[in-house]
């Protein structure tokens, strides 16, 4: 056969198994174990650790957490999602269940991300553990009494204290995301610096802009990228975000004296379709360091 033609072929081949491919992934999910612990990052800098240090013992928080669901084209079902909280939760209790916004990509299709959630709501309340969430960029449109339906108790703005763990209350904070176009980033609520405050945005590129550095920060909006092409090609035509610009995209950076956590997400914005980025669910063990810990570095 005329080599040409074989060349061909192979690449006809590798092209359509990309493209079907590229429809399976989406149906996939790797629930992940993230460790979170006091950043020890220079500031302005980031550091990569992938899924976080490797730690042993036991957390002193233990958080379960979920981004970008994206209704309309999402294949992980709410029972799907809350059969792997509850086999998380009897693994060893877990604390809280953190949504990071993005409900639905389109205002129109709202309903079925808050019966998505509402679903998760239901579910959680039964197993008694407490539901918590922020909006993403595409939920702008979302009013709040659509928003209250989906369960979840919104952090924006909020202070809630957690727990106390050795004389420190450990809370959690939010803010919303102003949206897609002209972005403006909304400042989380002041927390005292006695306080361990875990925040919860929508867009991680927020970590580079709000003026009060949280302790830990989870975080969704990128997908992990969606479909990983190489040369950030995603990234540099069809989208602003800046963190992905300096290699940042997904997993556990440290940014000065934050822990920060970006979830690839579980659904798809704007096309049904994924490559090298399964949806992502994760179990999020934040370990705090005793005072000795620190000093002796
Ligand atoms: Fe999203």
């Amino acid at each position: 056969m005329n080599p040409a033609l074989i060349v061909l072929l192979i690449l006809i081949s590798l092209g359509l198994f990309f493209a079907v491919w590229c429809f399976i992934e989406p149906h996939f999910l790797e629930v992940s174990r993230i460790n979170l612990r006091t950043s020890r990052g220079k500031e302005g800098s980031f550091t990569k650790l992938g899924k976080g240090p490797e730690i042993q013992g036991k957390a002193d928080v233990r958080l379960f957490f979920f981004s970008d669901i994206h209704a309309e084209m999402c294949y992980i079902s709410p029972e799907r999602l809350l059969g792997e909280i509850l086999k998380a939760h009897k693994e060893d209790a877990i604390e809280a269940v953190i949504f990071g916004g993005d409900i639905s990509t389109s205002p129109k299709k709202a309903y079925k991300g808050i019966e998505y959630l509402s679903r998760i709501s239901k579910g959680l309340k039964e197993l008694g553990i407490p539901f918590y969430g922020v909006t993403g960029n595409h939920d702008l449109e979302i009013g709040a009494s659509d928003i209250e339906r989906c369960g979840f108790t919104n952090l924006e703005g909020q202070i809630i204290t957690l727990k106390n763990v050795r004389g420190k209350d450990i809370v959690l904070t939010g803010a919303d995301d102003s949206g897609r176009y002209n972005r403006v980033w909304i400042e989380p609520p002041h927390v005292d610096q006695d306080r361990i405050n875990i925040l919860t945005i929508h867009d991680p590129d927020a970590i580079v802009h709000i003026m009060e550095k949280p302790d830990f920060m989870l975080s969704g909006h990128l997908h992990g990228g969606q479909l990983k092409l190489p040369f950030k090609l995603v990234f540099r035509l069809l989208r602003s975000d800046e963190l992905p610009m300096n290699g940042i995209l997904e997993g556990v950076f440290e940014y000065g004296r934050t822990g920060m956590f970006i979830s690839r997400g579980l659904g798809c914005g704007t096309l049904p379709i994924r490559f090298l980025s399964v949806p992502e669910a994760s179990i999020v063990s934040i370990y705090l360091e005793n005072e000795e810990d620190t000093s002796n570095d």
